[in-house]
């Protein structure tokens, strides 16, 4: 049985990762963000409505489970208490069961400012982030002048660090982009409003998860964007700002690496990307068109159209190396089902030596074009197919192909936004 998974995504974000945790966390007693903030965009279908998470986790759907916001994370509070409002709308109800870790850094209004400012910018050249205050969050962090989770509990030093970092940001808020300076007063206060409403939620989830894990509580850890977002080993500089590999769970949660039991890859079976960057597999043609629209493309956190291509077996395997993955789960199997043909890319050649790798360095993708190998399409309905036996013959073949070029198992398949259109391969639980 295993305990303790990790469930993060092997590509550029928006694989259907929260539909995934939202369908296992059935089974486990904490639910876990560690890193990255309101910038992910978690869309699930849940007793037939939308609900769109950016920094809850997304297992709190479930009422038996508890859901917690780790010190890896960027916490905007005012995002946090919207969709605590939006939940309790929908009658899904997180009182005494979601906790925020009070070491978790907070973005506040002038990151966002200077987020959107700098990429204007920068122009051409600008890297696509989603706006929300990510990078120059983290940046505070790094540079400790954040103010955290914890200092809310303090107004005095709470409006002195405030009156000190807002002065800090407005000094390049005027001079550099000429925009308007912040009032540290109206932030405070704004905080102050918000702290009574999570004040019981500000725990230390350190000691809350490694109580769990001595009560052999099963916790599933919830990743955001995707593998090749990672600021160390993705395609920096068009990247987020936070580990969204493996490491970020240790770090970003203060639970240590042996208590990690799994760690499930969610793959999406074509590929796509928001924001600028390298994307090898990038179709520019209809099928672009058809994914874009038989996929539902578009950002949920900015409503951004996708690219769209082809998956990528060379970053996928990159993937698995980075994160140690156990197995795979591969998404939207159904939105190729009207395919005729469909290629994965296997290799890459450096067009001016001619070489092919099927390994390269993510920082020396510039010359490389993809090699496909093409499969078969089903041209069938798989749209909420249950059973591995009932899927047509072609759509296992184009799996075990994605098993042969990872070198690892798929244990579950997605063919639909439901929770329940989820073929088990292998119950994770028994
Ligand atoms: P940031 O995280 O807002 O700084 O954006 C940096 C890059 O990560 C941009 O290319 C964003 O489009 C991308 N990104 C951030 N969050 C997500 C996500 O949840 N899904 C997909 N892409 C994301």
């Amino acid at each position: 049985m295993k305990k303790n998974i990790v469930i993060l995504g092997t590509q550029w974000g928006d694989e259907g990762k929260g539909k995934i945790v939202d369908y296992l966390s059935r089974n486990s007693a904490y639910v876990v963000r560690y890193h990255g903030g309101h910038n992910a965009g978690h869309t699930l279908v849940a007793n037939h409505k939308k609900i769109i998470l950016h920094l809850i986790p997304s297992g709190v759907l479930h009422s038996n489970v508890i859901g917690i916001i780790s010190n890896g994370v960027v916490i905007s509070i005012s995002d946090l208490v919207k969709e605590i409002q939006m939940l309790e709308k929908n009658n899904f109800f997180v009182n005494k069961r979601l906790f925020i870790s009070n070491s978790a850094s907070l973005i506040l209004p002038f990151h966002i400012a200077i987020d959107i400012a700098r990429e204007k910018k920068l122009g051409a050249n600008a890297i696509g982030t989603t706006g929300r205050g990510i990078g120059p969050a983290y940046e505070d962090k790094i540079a400790r002048r954040s103010i955290r989770v914890g200092d809310l509990k303090n107004e005095k030093t709470l409006s002195i660090k405030l009156e000190k970092i807002v002065d800090y940001y407005n000094d390049q808020l005027i001079s550099i982009y000429k925009c308007k300076p912040f009032d540290y007063k109206i932030i405070l206060k704004d905080l102050l409003n918000a702290k009574n409403i999570i004040d019981d939620m500000i725990q230390d989830t350190t000691m809350i998860l490694n109580n769990a894990i001595k009560n052999k509580k099963i916790i599933i850890f919830e990743g955001a964007q995707g593998s090749l977002l990672d600021i160390d080993h993705g395609t920096y500089p068009y990247v987020t700002s936070s580990n969204s590999t493996i490491g970020g769970v240790i770090t970003g949660t203060g639970v240590g690496p042996k208590n990690l039991d799994y760690i499930l890859g969610v793959t999406k079976c074509y590929s796509t990307r928001v924001g600028n960057g390298p994307f090898l597999t990038e179709l520019h043609n209809d099928i672009d068109a058809y994914l874009s629209d038989k996929g539902n493309e578009f950002g949920s956190t900015t409503g951004r159209k996708r690219r769209t291509g082809w998956l990528d077996g060379v970053a996928l395997r990159h993937s698995v190396q980075l994160n140690s993955l156990s197995a795979l789960c591969i998404t939207k199997l159904d939105v190729l089902d009207n395919l005729e043909e469909i290629n994965i890319c296997v290799a890459y050649q450096n067009i001016k030596t001619l070489k092919i790798h099927t390994s390269v360095s993510f920082n020396e993708l510039e010359n490389m074009k993809p090699i496909y190998k093409k499969y078969p399409g089903w041209m069938k309905k798989t749209l909420g197919v249950r059973k591995i036996e009932n899927l047509p013959s072609a759509a296992k073949n184009y799996i075990k192909s994605i098993e042969e070029i990872a070198g690892i198992p798929v244990d579950i398949i997605s063919t639909g936004p439901d929770r329940n259109d989820t073929i088990i391969i292998k119950n994770l639980f028994l």
